[in-house]
């Protein structure tokens, strides 16, 4: 096992109606907040009022910024730092999925930098400060109500780049499952995928001896697999969302990563295609990491023999270890299918005409190499878009 620190302050209120102590929860670190949310949603679900009335309750004052998009851009990002500033404003309550709370983050990390924002995103400069922030989580998808990163992509050049600290873990975030009954398929299938892949980006790890660390990955991985097609049936199982919005959490809060190295380089090749083509970032997953797979995985094989044994039951006796990795490979490419995500690129109405622009955009045009699995440069990165095809 690597040595490690682990790092995660978010406080986590889980379960039936805690949605409506978001005004509690608040006003222990302000009466004056930024109130961020999304498009039609919030208040169509009725969680716009139940928020709101909570905050008022709780005798705390909000200015509004809505209409968050799905893979969330710069501009509103601006927009909020200017409200925050001129109204003294020193609080942000994020309520939605990652592309509100990756807007908030952004948010309150430039209200206190004296610069342009965009400078904290991909290009080195590290931010010291940020406003205190809160989460009501909507949908179980990107973790980040209790990650250290955040998403942004610039509207110039569509460059979707991250901003990584300390800072960024939410004071609190509140996850009640009740609230994603109303999510749509699309959107369940997309969450699914974006949280097992934030587990198999740590699973698939170069390290040995990390057996607890594993052994979580692939209980996380079993909860996701067995629970996900039970909410795309039932949207109204409790206990099932329960078991996928909490695993959507542990999934991206540091813990499975720990006394290893994680990859990401799934994650890279994805943005890539989630700025570019504005399709949802789970989607967008479930389409390149098969690919990934397919490309790296004799660099440690024995990882992919154990995923299919622990994860898929498979039997080895007789199999070459090809046939087996394929057969991990190919079970996981069969789950997808299942709960109706997309196989190819091609099915999400994407050709090869941008692999050369993505891949060159991924790798920093080769001046730097993804992931640690394998270190991919700017031609693997155009192999895999290839494979995804
Ligand atoms: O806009 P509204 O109308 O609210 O609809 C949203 C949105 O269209 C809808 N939705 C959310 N909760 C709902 C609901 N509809 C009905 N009922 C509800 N309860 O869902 C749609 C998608 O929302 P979004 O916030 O975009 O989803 P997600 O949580 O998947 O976030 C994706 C973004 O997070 C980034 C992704 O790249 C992408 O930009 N990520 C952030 C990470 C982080 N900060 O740690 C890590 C991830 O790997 C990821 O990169
Ligand atoms: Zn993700």
């Amino acid at each position: 096992m690597e040595n490690f620190n682990w790092y995660n302050p978010t406080r986590i209120i889980f379960g039936r109606g805690c949605h409506r102590e978001a005004g509690i929860w608040t006003a222990k670190y302000s009466r004056k907040v930024l109130l961020v949310y999304g498009g039609k949603s919030l208040k169509a679900t009725g969680t716009y009022d139940a928020v709101t009335k909570s905050l008022k309750d709780a005798g705390v004052a909000y200015t509004e910024l809505s209409g968050i998009r799905p893979n969330p851009r710069l501009n509103p990002v601006y927009e909020g730092i200017e409200i925050c500033k001129r109204e003294a404003i020193d609080f942000v309550l994020a309520v939605g999925g990652g592309s509100v709370i990756d807007t908030g983050k952004a948010i309150a990390l430039g209200v206190c930098y004296n610069g342009d924002v965009w400078d904290l995103y991909g290009k080195g400069v590290k931010p010291e400060k940020k406003l205190h922030m809160g989460v009501v989580l909507t949908i179980p998808a990107a973790g980040s109500e209790s990650s250290d990163g955040s998403v942004i992509t610039r509207e110039e050049g569509l460059l979707k780049r991250s901003c990584c600290s300390d800072l960024l873990f939410p004071d609190f975030a509140i996850l009640n499952p009740e609230l994603c009954y109303t999510l749509p398929k699309e959107q369940i299938r997309a969450g699914g995928a974006d949280i097992l892949a934030h587990v198999m980006e740590r699973y698939f790890a170069p390290n040995s001896n990390n057996d607890l660390t594993d052994r979580l990955c692939e209980g996380a991985m079993k909860t996701l697999m067995k629970n996900l097609p039970v909410v795309l049936e039932d949207v109204t199982n409790y206990d099932a969302w329960a078991e996928v919005m909490w695993t959507g959490n542990v999934a991206h809060s540091g813990l499975l990563g720990k006394g290893r190295m994680d990859d990401w380089a799934s994650h890279n090749i994805e943005h890539e295609l989630s700025a570019l083509y504005d399709i949802p970032h789970g989607t967008g997953l479930a389409v390149i990491f098969p690919a990934w797979m397919k490309y790296v995985y004799r660099e440690h094989s024995w990882r992919f023999v154990q995923f299919g044994q622990r994860v898929f039951g498979i039997k080895t006796e007789g199999k070459t270890t090809d046939e087996i990795c394929w057969e991990a490979i190919e079970d996981l490419e069969d789950f997808y299918h299942r709960i109706g995500l997309p196989a190819s690129l091609r099915e999400l109405g994407i050709d090869e005409s941008n692999f050369d622009r993505m891949a060159a955009k991924a790798t920093g045009n080769d001046g730097y190499t993804l992931g640690s699995f394998k270190k991919l440069t700017k031609n693997d990165v155009k192999e895999i878009y290839g494979l995804a095809l």
